[in-house]
């Protein structure tokens, strides 16, 4: 049978990706299939909001996340440098990404680039989910008068091809959370797909009386996350404290300041 027949793409065999050799080392670029598949090219609005990106987050890409001299330089330079191979490297990695680290220190931030890149520059299909907005809205749903389902709420974060779960950890740990959880992070695991994290846990805080990330997400959930995605630690100093950055990102139109919580 052909492929006119199959209806399956010679160029990438169906997967949306030709693989290329460049320099010794294998690069997948977007298949002219996968840009019919998803419409025309995505620009940055459609990005956005497809990927459903908070207005906050709006202009974070890898080139105005600083790298800024001192301490934790090493660090900041690290973590983007790893996102941005994730990037360049998608689909052929098999892990995503985790970043972990203090509020502030430019997680969301690095996550949302990452989103950017993908979408912008392969055209692969994101999703950013805050994970406390999803858990209250999935309880929300057991009050009948919600107009919304749990599938409804619950399918583009188990589908989308890559999804960005924001602020792991950050609601008390709880049978149903657990539950929850486990089950989007087990069915993202299944169908090999991409997921990045951000947390404000550590999986060794340096601190004994720090909670851990295992203590707030459950062992379960955490060994599962340590096969499916790079560990990466951010340290920085608060962004949201520290002035120069803050203006830097406060939103135009509204005069807002970054906000208060992580
Ligand atoms: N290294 C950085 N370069 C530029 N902006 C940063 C950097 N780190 C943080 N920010 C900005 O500071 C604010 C808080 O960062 P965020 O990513 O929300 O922190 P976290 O998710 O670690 O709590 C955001 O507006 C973000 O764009
Ligand atoms: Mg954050």
């Amino acid at each position: 049978m052909s492929e006119s027949d199959t209806g399956t793409c010679g160029p990438c065999g169906g997967t949306g990706f030709v693989i290329l050799e460049e320099g010794g080392a294998k690069r997948a670029r977007p298949c002219g299939c996968r840009r019919v598949a998803h419409g025309r090219p995505a620009g940055a609005p459609e990005f956005l909001q497809a990927a459903r990106i908070p207005r906050r987050y709006h202009d974070c890409e890898f080139e105005n996340f600083d790298v800024y001299p001192g301490p934790h330089q090493l660090s900041l330079q690290g973590a983007k440098t790893r996102a941005i191979r994730f990037v360049e490297e998608y689909p052929l990695n098999d892990r995503g990404l985790l970043l972990m680290g203090p509020p502030g220190v430019g997680k969301t931030h690095l996550g949302v680039a990452t989103l950017r890149g993908l979408a912008l520059q392969k055209g692969v299909a994101c999703l950013f989910c805050d994970v406390q907005d999803l858990l209250r809205q999935l309880q929300a749903t057991f009050d009948r008068q919600s107009g919304m389902s749990e599938l409804d709420l619950l399918q583009p974060v188990l589908e989308t091809e890559v999804v960005l779960l924001d602020d792991l950890g950050g609601r008390q740990f709880s049978a149903w959370v657990e539950e929850t959880l486990s089950h989007i992070v087990t069915t993202r695991y299944n169908e090999s797909r991409s997921t990045i994290v951000t947390t404000n846990y550590m999986d060794e805080p340096k601190e004994k009386r720090d909670p851990s990330l295992k203590q707030r997400i459950g062992p379960r959930i955490c060994s599962r996350l340590q096969e499916m995605c790079q560990f990466i630690t951010l340290q920085a100093e608060d962004a949201r404290v520290t002035i120069k950055r803050a203006d830097f990102h406060r939103l135009p139109d509204r005069g807002e300041r970054p906000r208060e919580n992580a």
